[in-house]
């Protein structure tokens, strides 16, 4: 691949994610194009393709990396269709920007970086797009220069405003808090060795048999401790928030802090409403470093060993919503590949 040539990208599941991803590529991005998009739903993809110059639209997504305009595969179809995708992208060696989770469950991870291992390299960023919001990047960047001495804690809020038909008390954890299990990884460079779920009385707006809100602990390989709360029936909006208390001080992120107004006696600002609007900055900067790397023949970001070690505390977590905790985090040993 030579820097002058755009990377032709076929986007697998148009959806809500996979929908605005096409936009992205096709506006935002520099050095790529959407040279496929495929869904099961052809109507749904042919509409999309209808309206792109030299894009193909596709029912099988096997078919479309068969094209030699495809150079490389973002996949936002459900979680539950991503390793077969990824295996079939393995099969062709073509690099992938999958959106999280990596699989849905451990045993299907470890599978997919098994795959990846016996390429010999490797192909897949996860799409744990935080790592690309540049308020979690300030405050990586500050625990990372050792101003505020070793983080012992780490306080996260993740308030959504209603959750969609059919989320479950499971979900809260394997589907909500997975990004705060990536961004405590990342942030502190250790690993989450515990899980610990305690529930408060439902809140009232939670749909009949939700548990929600859920407070969730990790505890850490280096002697950090993590809480979460996920309170996905807020009503409030869209809040992200993240402290990290060290030794010799505090940071926060995620305080909302837009376009204040002072009137009538009043003041203040607005939440935001809700992930696409909190997180566009980090989607685009997310997609745009992958295509970047890509174009230089390298892969970046969080790997499939960050999406396997993220399902196996999902894994840890869904078992302690039932037993209580600490659910110890079992996994394999690091592969060299990933170290
Ligand atoms: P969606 O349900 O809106 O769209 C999924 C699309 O994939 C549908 O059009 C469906 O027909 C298609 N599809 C299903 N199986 C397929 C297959 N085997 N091949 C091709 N197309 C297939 O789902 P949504 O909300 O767009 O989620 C997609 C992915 O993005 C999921 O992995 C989800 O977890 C992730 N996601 C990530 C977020 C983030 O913040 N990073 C936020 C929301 C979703």
């Amino acid at each position: 691949m030579t820097q002058q040539h755009s990377l032709g990208v076929a986007v697998v599941g148009t959806g809500r994610m996979g929908a605005d991803h096409v936009r992205r590529i096709s506006e935002v991005t520099s050095g790529a194009h959407v040279a496929a998009v495929v869904d099961l739903d052809t109507d749904r993809a042919k509409a999309i393709a209808d309206g792109l110059e030299g894009c193909a639209a596709y029912g099988d997504f096997a078919e479309a990396m068969a094209s030699p305009d495809v150079d490389a595969v973002l996949i936002a179809s459900p979680g539950p269709a991503h390793e077969a995708t990824l295996l079939a992208a393995f099969a062709h060696d073509l690099p992938v920007l999958c959106e999280k989770p990596l699989t849905p469950d451990a045993p299907s991870a470890l599978r997919v970086l098994r795959a990846e291992q016996a390429l010999g390299h490797r192909r897949v960023q996860v799409g744990f797009m935080r790592r690309y919001d540049r308020e979690y990047g300030r405050l990586k960047s500050l625990l990372d220069s050792g101003e505020l001495g070793r983080p012992l804690m780490l306080h996260n809020r993740h308030r959504n405003p209603a959750s969609a038909p059919g989320f479950t008390s499971a979900m809260l954890v394997n589907y909500s808090v997975t990004h705060e299990m990536d961004v405590t990884r990342w942030l502190l460079g250790q690993e989450i060795t515990s899980v610990t779920v305690l529930c408060p009385r439902p809140s009232a707006n939670a749909p009949e048999g939700l548990a929600d809100p859920q407070f969730v602990v990790f505890e850490t390989d280096g002697g950090t401790l993590v809480d979460v709360e996920i309170y996905v029936n807020s009503r409030l909006g869209y809040q992200v928030q993240a402290e990290a208390v060290c030794e010799n001080g505090t940071a926060r992120i995620g305080e909302d802090h837009g376009l204040f107004v002072s009137s009538d006696g009043r003041w203040g600002g607005t939440v935001t409403p809700g992930f696409v609007e909190r997180f566009e900055d980090a989607y685009d900067r997310q997609v745009q470093a992958w295509v970047d790397a890509t174009r230089r023949g390298e892969v970046t970001g969080p790997s499939a060993w960050d999406g396997y070690a993220v399902a196996a505390i999902c894994e840890a977590g869904v078992r302690a919503q039932t037993e209580g905790g600490p659910v110890e985090v079992q996994l394999v040993e690091r592969p060299a590949l990933y170290r």
